[in-house]
């Protein structure tokens, strides 16, 4: 019976995040009662901070109206009102209710949207996203083409264009996980001219939207006129939401979306209605969102300055993140001997001293020897303590 179990689920793989964190779990417990500090998990993009307090009271609220039962299918009315008044703010005109669907976070959008073209060609920058590389892709039996990005995460434009020309779909991350990398107007308009000439649908995944620092600014693909955009947002790095499973999917394409839809109400009959209005709370209480965005970014930029600051100390022209809270660091050069695998050989040495990061080439092949680090579970101490202690290591062997 088991050999009958279907391609997409046989070639789904467990998430290398996840097995690090698994394989952190004991070694952890073990380093902390033997030297007396703490172990220091960089590898997940969680977020070591509460739900604004504004969101939670909306919970109950919510409970309290009674919205508990079945939802409506692809989303209520008034959440995807919410979704567009909050689109308008951001300059995103003329999107309507059947151009929405609420989601079980980013990752249902586009679990559901990869679904829908279920075995097409997709072309993706790379580093890419890992969990596309172990689990969407496989489980929409996606045949996907990995473009690695230049030095300093430039697009090889000439590279882009002889690629797409073999694609159905492109997998656009902005702002990008792991690099941190924020797209220009200019390579997105740019991306977005050549998708339309060679007719290829743009899924844009903007979970980190609202995470950009400095002069960077976010620009959505809803922008562009192009029917052929899907947008995908989530809730849960805007409003440090991870366990709420809540987000929306946006596209000009109202088929696209009627489809998805209908995805969507097969496999889990929609959102949970109350969380749905916890976040259209969340969206529509302007004075509070601001409130709390203001106070969320300013306590990520500290952290991803004081790993900036401390990373340059042993590393070379470290590339500064716009967005995020990843940074994506070639440690290979810092490694003087014969290595037969890079990934292994850091990860084994890291976790031996207390530190854990997500490898390189869990974001594709071409990364071994980079490691991911995350921000977003730590405080600033434990950052810097963390990124010190990666540092001597490389410095002494
Ligand atoms: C690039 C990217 N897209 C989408 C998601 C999906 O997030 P969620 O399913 O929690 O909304 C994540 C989560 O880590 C992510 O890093």
């Amino acid at each position: 019976m088991v050999q009958k179990i279907s391609l997409a689920f046989q070639n789904i793989v467990l998430s290398q995040i996840v097995k690090i964190s698994e394989r952190v779990r004991e070694k952890a417990v073990e380093f902390e009662k033997t030297h007396k500090k703490p172990f220091i998990r960089f590898q997940r993009g969680d977020l070591g901070i509460d739900i604004p307090a504004y969101v939670r009271d909306a919970i109950n609220e919510g409970l309290e109206k009674g919205l508990t039962k079945y939802p409506k299918s692809g989303g209520e009315p008034w959440f995807k009102d919410a979704v567009i008044n909050h689109l308008e703010e951001m300059g995103i005109k003329n999107i309507k209710r059947d151009n929405v669907i609420a989601t079980y976070g980013g990752q249902e959008g586009l679990q559901l949207v990869f679904s829908l073209f279920r075995g097409s060609k997709c072309l993706a920058f790379s580093p890419c996203w890992s969990c596309m590389l172990d689990n969407i892709f496989p489980y929409s039996e996606t045949d996907y083409k990995l473009l690695p990005l230049k030095e300093n995460f430039e697009i090889d434009f000439d590279e882009f264009e002889k690629n797409l020309k073999h694609s159905d779909i492109l997998y656009l991350n902005n702002p990008h996980n792991p690099t941190g990398k924020v797209f220009t107007y200019e390579e997105l308009e740019r991306i977005n001219h050549l998708c339309k000439k060679y007719d290829v649908l743009i899924v844009s995944d903007e979970a980190y939207k609202d995470i950009i620092f400095d002069n960077n600014r976010f620009h959505s693909m809803l922008e562009f006129d192009n029917k052929d955009v899907v947008s995908v947002f989530t809730f849960s790095k805007s409003f440090a939401a991870t366990g709420f499973r809540a987000g929306y999917t946006v596209s000009r394409n109202s088929f696209i979306i009627e489809k998805m839809t209908l995805g969507d109400y097969s496999q889990t009959a929609g959102v949970v209605t109350f969380i749905q209005y916890a976040f259209k709370v969340a969206l529509e209480n302007k004075e509070e969102k601001d409130k709390w965005l203001k106070w969320f970014l300013n306590k990520l930029k500290k952290r991803r300055d004081i790993a900036y600051e401390e990373l340059k100390e042993f590393v070379k022209d470290v590339y500064k993140p716009g967005g995020t809270f990843y940074f994506f660091v070639n440690l290979k050069d810092l490694i003087k001997k014969e290595v037969k695998n890079y990934d292994e050989y850091i990860l084994d040495l890291l976790i031996e001293n207390g530190v854990a990061v997500t490898p390189g080439s869990a974001f594709g092949r071409d990364f071994e020897g980079f490691i991911r680090i995350s921000t977003s579970a730590l405080e600033e101490n434990l950052i810097k303590e963390g990124i010190k202690r990666i540092g001597e290591i490389f410095k002494s062997i």
